[in-house]
């Protein structure tokens, strides 16, 4: 199969991405409205982008009306959001979240998540995340299809990283297999942490 975006729609050509692109880490993210309404959706363009600064990506696209997603418009607004990383048993409440909820809705109640005070910044975290990444606004670059405005990358200043304690082994290394994070393939599928295997970079 060919997929060339001068004759595909666009539609199939990010499900192409999606399905090509994998698997993904979920950043489920965690703002606050300017009116202090907390909100919480998954976003699967995530990725870190530099150590130093310490900075990660996610980028949110529109909603249907084309207007920015809360989570955009709530970042943009206050300077600060929470990822969490999802847990598979989280799987489905994670799922939950990411129905488009009028900015009234808050989505911590909406899918029975417990919401636990983060330390840096105003969002909550989520109750249950294995590690979670405290973050404030560092930039947003607007993505454009000509004049349109289809995306926001956001990136994020790390402020604090903070993972549970019995995911970190004696000799201070975080072992993956213990933060169980779910992967995003395409479409409804999901990829679980498999068999890990260890592979020594060549010193030359
Ligand atoms: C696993 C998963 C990953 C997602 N990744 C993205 C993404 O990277 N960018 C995006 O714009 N929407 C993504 N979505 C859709 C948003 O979660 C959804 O539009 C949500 O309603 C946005 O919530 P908000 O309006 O409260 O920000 C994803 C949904 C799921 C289930």
């Amino acid at each position: 199969m060919r997929i060339d975006p001068r004759e595909a729609s666009p539609s199939d050509v990010y499900f192409a991405m999606t399905a090509t692109i994998v698997p993904r880490p979920i950043a489920w993210v965690s703002t606050l409205s300017v009116h202090g309404i907390p909100n919480l959706a998954p976003f699967s363009f995530f990725s870190g982008v530099s150590g130093r600064p310490p900075l990660v990506s996610i980028c949110v696209g529109n909603t249907r009306d084309g207007r920015p997603k809360d989570t955009a418009r709530n970042i943009i607004d206050t300077g600060e959001f929470v990822i969490n990383v999802v847990p598979s048993h989280m799987a489905e409440a994670m799922v939950q979240t990411s129905g488009e909820y009028p900015p009234v809705v808050n989505e911590f109640g909406a899918a029975g998540v417990r919401s636990v005070p983060a330390e840096r910044v105003k969002p909550s975290r989520v109750g249950g995340a294995p590690a979670v990444i405290e973050c404030t606004l560092h930039d947003v670059i607007e993505i454009k299809d000509g004049d349109e405005i289809t995306n926001r990358m956001i990136l994020g200043r790390i402020e604090l990283i903070v993972v549970r304690d019995d995911a970190v082994d004696a000799r201070g290394h975080i072992d993956a297999r213990m933060l169980d994070p779910l992967g995003r393939l395409g479409g409804s599928d999901y990829a679980l942490l498999g068999e890990h295997r260890v592979i020594r970079r060549p010193k030359v």
